[in-house]
């Protein structure tokens, strides 16, 4: 808890009446403006200040072009400008999903994804890690994080299992409100260098259950995220009060006790009713029960979801208790139908008044009417050495050593020769995985960074020599000492990510096997959002280890490899041996050991090479 002092004391009465005063004096569209948010593809600076517009976003992917640093910060300051220039000069929220580092930006710094850092169990790590991705946002003039991802995944088949830092909500309250922490620094929020942050997505988002999305069908495919290949995600949850309680919102309870002030909604429904309609768990729970006194965003386009009437779809929002739509293309059209229903009283005015309240009041407190992009830090802490630095520290801490016969690990840097294969081993895009650069996530040279093979030719001696090739193809190879084979899961975001079989494709089961009898001893390297079924492969290698998603700083692994550091990583899902194992049943059940499965690694493992 926050101790209260007495420039708390007077900041929050200051606030206060600030947000009465304005409140005051603004007229019913520039209040429906404040509660608009748009994708900045769509609107130019004019827009902004003709509609008083609240927020604007940059969804996965939405870039100024050439994307560069320098434009990102001219895009963003452009359209502040504009805010500014308003009758009241309230200023922009611009919000961003750096959901592992500030991922739509080239050079910035790419941390590993949340699976990752799950598997550190690290809250001081996550804290510093949120806090970097902070700098670099603001350095863009970018003060709203669409993070962290609360989801507690109970399913690995769902596309967003590496989005979430663990199946224990336990884990996941802990390593979430530090990430709060970190984004927000604590007793500073509002100072240079810090930004909102926006869990997400209230509530159960990681329970729902397979084949349960439906497709809305008044929606084209362009309209509404899940199209016809989403199969888990935005499906329904249906599990008990008490579960839902259990397993999906203590990381919510933590995450306003760390000074959450905004919360986004989750696509999915809960026993049948969309979360985004879902008055009790939005109004009553969250802001009732839990004292939430922030303001609540919903998912992409997700009220058009709730009915074919779209007036319905705004209605039943706003009065569920959502204040902030992000449309995020036709604001028009959500703008006059607000506007019609609170005119008709099928939205009363105090909604609209506490919904404009509590937007107003974060953005004083994260000093927005304050905050001028000369005091923040410099574009050059973009991938700054330092912020890179973190980022290996926190690759290496979550590294999980599965398998490790004849003391594979540590590999000795000045082996003689050296085998390295996978089209992943020398490809900073499939290291990354998805929301990196572009939405689904890239392959190839997407971000400047080091990847697998190029960390490996840092860490060997001079005298060692490396053979590469993306297929393990070595027609003239003789035997060599060691081999690494990297195997990987293509890059993919959201349900598009929804598989139901995580077995290993053809090409990884071939290129371990080419492999294999080239070398005395063979490491395979995991870049995955989630475990795959790999027992029948495992005999093949000496030593297996999961890398998860680690972003653009690959030496964090090679420190491992080669013994400089050893593993800490733990698993943060339960691996299991096959298909029939998914989905584990209950978390709770696996946790005490009451399920009668036996999967092939359980929650929390991870050797350590010695
Ligand atoms: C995702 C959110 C994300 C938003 C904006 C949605 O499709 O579900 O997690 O914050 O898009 O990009
Ligand atoms: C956006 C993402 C969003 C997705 C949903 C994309 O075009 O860039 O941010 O989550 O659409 O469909």
């Amino acid at each position: 808890m926050v101790k209260e002092n007495s420039k708390n004391r007077q900041d929050k009465w200051t606030i206060k009446n600030q947000v009465a005063t304005l409140l005051s004096r603004m007229t019913l569209e520039e209040m429906i403006g404040q509660m608009t948010q748009v994708d900045q593809r769509a609107v130019e600076p004019s827009d902004v200040s003709r509609l008083s517009l609240g927020s604007v976003l940059s969804g996965g992917g939405s870039n100024p072009l050439p994307n560069t640093p320098k434009n990102w910060r001219e895009m963003v300051l452009g359209l502040q400008e504009a805010a500014l220039m308003t009758r009241h000069g309230i200023p922009l929220l611009y919000g961003v999903d750096a959901v592992h580092g500030h991922s739509n930006v080239v050079g910035a710094t790419i941390f590993p994804h949340n699976i990752g850092l799950g598997a550190t169990r690290d809250p001081d790590l996550v804290e510093r890690v949120a806090r970097f991705t902070a700098v670099e946002m603001s350095a863009t003039g970018v003060y709203w994080n669409f993070a962290p991802c609360v989801a507690v995944p109970q399913d690995l088949r769902w596309g967003r299992t590496y989005e979430g830092f663990s199946e224990n909500p336990e884990q996941v309250s802990v390593l979430g409100s530090a990430y709060v922490r970190g984004l927000q620094n604590r007793d500073h929020f509002g100072s240079p260098g810090t930004v909102l942050a926006c869990p997400k997505h209230y509530v159960g988002d990681g329970g729902t259950r397979w084949g349960t999305t439906k497709q809305a069908e008044w929606l084209s495919n362009i309209e509404q995220a899940a199209d016809y290949r989403y199969k888990i995600d935005q499906g329904d949850t249906q599990i008990s009060e008490e579960r839902l309680r259990a397993i999906h919102l203590n990381p919510y309870i933590s995450a306003i006790k760390a000074g959450a002030s905004s919360i986004m909604i989750s696509f999915s429904s809960w026993n049948g009713v969309k979360l985004h309609a879902h008055k009790r768990l939005l109004t009553d729970l969250l802001k009732g029960e839990l004292g939430f006194s922030g303001f609540l965003v919903s998912d992409w386009g997700a009220i058009d979801q709730i009915s074919a009437d779209y007036y319905q779809c705004v209605v039943a929002s706003i009065n569920a208790g959502l204040d902030m739509i992000m449309v995020p293309f036709k604001y028009q059209r959500f703008i006059s139908t607000l506007e019609q229903a609170v005119n008709r009283g099928d939205v009363p005015i105090d909604r609209i008044t506490d919904a404009v309240g509590r937007i107003l009041t974060v953005k004083y407190q994260l000093g927005l009417f304050e905050r001028r992009i000369d005091n923040e830090p410099k574009p050059e802490v973009m991938g700054s050495t330092g912020h890179r630095l973190l980022a290996r520290e926190a690759v290496r801490k979550s590294i999980v050593l599965l398998k490790n016969d004849q003391k594979t690990i540590p590999l000795d840097r000045s082996i003689g020769n050296i085998v390295v294969a996978g089209p992943a081993a020398d490809n900073i895009g499939l290291q990354c995985g998805g929301w990196t650069i572009e939405w689904q996530g890239g392959n190839g040279d997407i971000t400047p960074g080091t990847t697998l093979l190029e960390a490996v030719r840092k860490t060997v001696s001079p005298g060692t020599t490396i053979y590469f090739d993306p297929h393990g193809n070595f027609p003239d190879l003789d035997r060599v000492d060691v081999g690494i084979v990297c195997i990987h899961e293509p890059p993919y975001a959201e349900g598009v990510g929804d598989r139901a079989d995580l077995s290993l494709g053809l090409e990884e089961i071939d290129l371990i096997e080419r492999v294999r009898p080239l070398c005395n001893r063979l490491a395979v390297i995991m870049f995955t959002g989630r475990p795959l079924i790999i027992k029948e492969q495992m005999p093949q290698a000496e030593a297996w280890i999961a890398a998860w998603l680690p972003g653009t700083e690959a030496q964090g692994i090679t420190e491992v490899l080669f013994g400089d550091h050893t593993p800490v990583g733990k698993l943060p899902y339960t691996w299991p041996e096959s298909m029939t194992q998914v989905p584990l049943g209950s978390f709770e059940l696996v946790k005490k050991g009451t399920d009668n499965i036996t999967p092939l690694f359980p929650l929390g493992f991870g050797l350590e090479a010695h």
